[in-house]
């Protein structure tokens, strides 16, 4: 199993991060996605890496920060993108649900962040709330970047567009949940195109939901993607964990 979607360099972990990633391993977790959202995450996130072969880390500016986005922090991504520990860029998107920076600010740094990705040949995560529009526009101005559509809850059109030009969809927790309505976004997404995370700390699954979520529960994500598209689960882990090896490039580090 590869949870390829943890915000383990969270203040959240300070007090029992070693235990919560010995939680992990316990439970099958091979490998883990280290979020690194902004510089400063990043930066802790890569030294955590550094520590654990079992992570990588992804480096970008997350929408809500987008008004942080400026010439220096472009130069710094450009650079942080060929750290061989860095295996993608986000996360990035639009989150208008929030709306925490302005709109053309979030649409600006989204382009430029891809743009980056590109240039260092890296996928990207991205983060899309109730901007489902313009976030596949933007997606397909660059088709030539891989995407990962995280924490997936958008809409039919999104997926589809996703889709079409091949990119990666990932679920969490929120497939768990009892207000949960698109099992069809799960059913419709290619088994070689479908990835699970936590989203840790958020997201918890059920039977955790409310609490602190941790990579060991990503467990539970697949239990039920397994369930809904009538897998038995030790294939649904094997295929996800198959795209999460490749999209990322993790062969190297998970065979060290
Ligand atoms: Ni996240």
């Amino acid at each position: 199993m590869i949870d390829t979607h943890c915000h383990l360099a969270d203040p959240a972990y300070e007090p029992d991060r070693s235990e919560v990633l010995r939680r992990a391993w316990e439970a099958g977790v091979e490998h883990v996605v280290v979020i690194g959202e902004s510089p400063d995450a990043s930066d802790r996130a890569l030294a955590l890496a550094g520590a654990e072969p079992r992570l990588s880390t992804t480096a970008g500016v997350h929408p809500h920060d987008a008004r942080t986005w400026s010439p220096q922090v472009a130069a710094w991504l450009r650079e942080r993108l060929h750290h061989p520990r860095v295996v993608a860029a986000g996360e990035i998107g639009l989150d208008y649900h929030y709306d925490h920076s302005p709109r053309d600010l979030q649409r600006a740094a989204f382009e430029q962040q891809l743009a980056l990705a590109g240039d260092a040949g890296r996928p990207a995560v991205i983060h899309a709330r109730e901007a489902d529009d313009d976030v596949a526009a933007v997606l397909g101005a660059q088709p030539q970047v891989t995407a990962i559509l995280h924490s997936f809850s958008g809409g039919p059109a999104l997926l589809r567009a996703g889709l079409v030009l091949r990119h990666y969809v990932s679920f969490s927790g929120m497939v768990t949940f009892k207000n949960w309505r698109l099992d069809r976004a799960v059913l419709e997404t290619p088994l070689d195109r479908l990835l699970l995370e936590t989203d840790a700390p958020y997201l918890a699954p059920v039977p955790h939901r409310g609490k602190r979520n941790e990579p060991a529960f990503v467990r539970q994500v697949a239990e039920q993607v397994a369930l809904v598209r009538g897998l038995p689960v030790d294939e649904l882990i094997a295929a996800t964990g198959a795209n999460a090896a490749r999209v990322f490039g993790l062969k190297a580090s998970m065979s060290s």
